[in-house]
């Protein structure tokens, strides 16, 4: 049986983490995934890596913007008129920092940055967990009692530490975590489990411009390398998975061991 019998719905799923993330539910048997980004063409790109990878999934995407209620509420309405259901749902869409200090940064990009990272990933969780309220649970791979969903939310390094010039951005990610700690608590009893995940610098669209200023920061990590957005997208798998059945608002830290430093 596979380990992904449900729904997979992600988020950002036309770059990077998000793409790696849904490229690896349809590799390992996912057959009903709903790509979400504000990007088209990076949707019919994902789209396309699917088709190669698994024919049998049956891809739904729809454009949206994480920062609008409205548009992330008529993403989880659209996907469950789709598939009935949504089981494993990975928030990866958010933008980069400003890279600037607080004294420099205006509202409207404190705004910007935190209603895509933080909100708009509220936005979606809150969404997804609604309609996880009202589903039953899966059978699971091996038997065991299952959950009625699983939500893995992207955060990052950033929100465990601190870095120079992005207040905006850490700040938007330690929300992130916080956010994740508290869903887990409130819906634990409603069999619905939530994680999320903390990359540390990895090789994705998001940072490939600046990898060469990047190279300071691969350097605290002890193994000094940039990750990959398949070694993120592996621990979102596994998060999501009936293996992760007693991983409650954990945030796995995937940094090459940036953090402990
Ligand atoms: N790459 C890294 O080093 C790194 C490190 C830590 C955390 N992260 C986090 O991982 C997540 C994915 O980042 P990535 O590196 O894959 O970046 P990416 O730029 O490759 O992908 C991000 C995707 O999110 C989408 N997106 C952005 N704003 C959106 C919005 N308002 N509505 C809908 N879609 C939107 C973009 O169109 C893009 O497809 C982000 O939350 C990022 O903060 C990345």
């Amino acid at each position: 049986m596979s380990l992904f019998p449900g729904v997979a719905l992600i988020t950002g799923a036309g770059s990077g983490i998000g793409q790696a993330t849904a490229l690896s539910f349809a590799r390992e048997g996912c057959e009903k995934v709903v790509l979400a980004d504000r990007n088209e063409q990076g949707l019919d790109e994902t789209r396309a890596g699917i088709q190669k990878v698994n024919s049998e999934c049956e891809v739904y995407d729809v454009k949206i913007d994480v920062s609008s209620a409205e548009s992330v509420d008529y993403l989880v309405e659209e996907a469950v008129k789709h598939f009935g259901r949504v089981d494993y749902c990975c928030n990866a869409a958010g933008v980069l920092s400003n890279n600037e200090r607080s004294d420099a940064t205006t509202p409207e990009e404190f705004d910007r940055i935190n209603g895509i990272n933080y909100r708009g990933c509220w936005l979606c969780s809150r969404a997804e967990i609604k309609q996880m309220l009202k589903q039953e649970p899966l059978a699971t791979h091996d038997g065991r009692k299952g959950n009625r969903g699983s939500v893995v939310n992207i955060a990052s390094q950033l929100g465990i530490v601190g870095r120079p010039a992005a207040p905006a951005y850490c700040g938007s990610k330690a929300a992130v975590i916080s956010m994740t700690r508290c869903d887990a608590i409130d819906y634990s009893k409603d069999n619905i489990r939530i994680n999320c995940v903390c990359p540390g610098v990895i090789d994705t669209p998001m940072t490939r411009p600046n990898m060469d200023v990047l190279g300071s920061a691969i350097a605290i990590a002890p193994m000094d390398r940039a990750g990959t957005a398949q070694e993120v997208a592996d621990c979102v798998l596994f998060l999501a998975s009936s293996k992760a059945t007693f991983v409650q608002g954990s945030a796995l830290v995937v940094d090459g061991g940036y953090v402990i430093n």
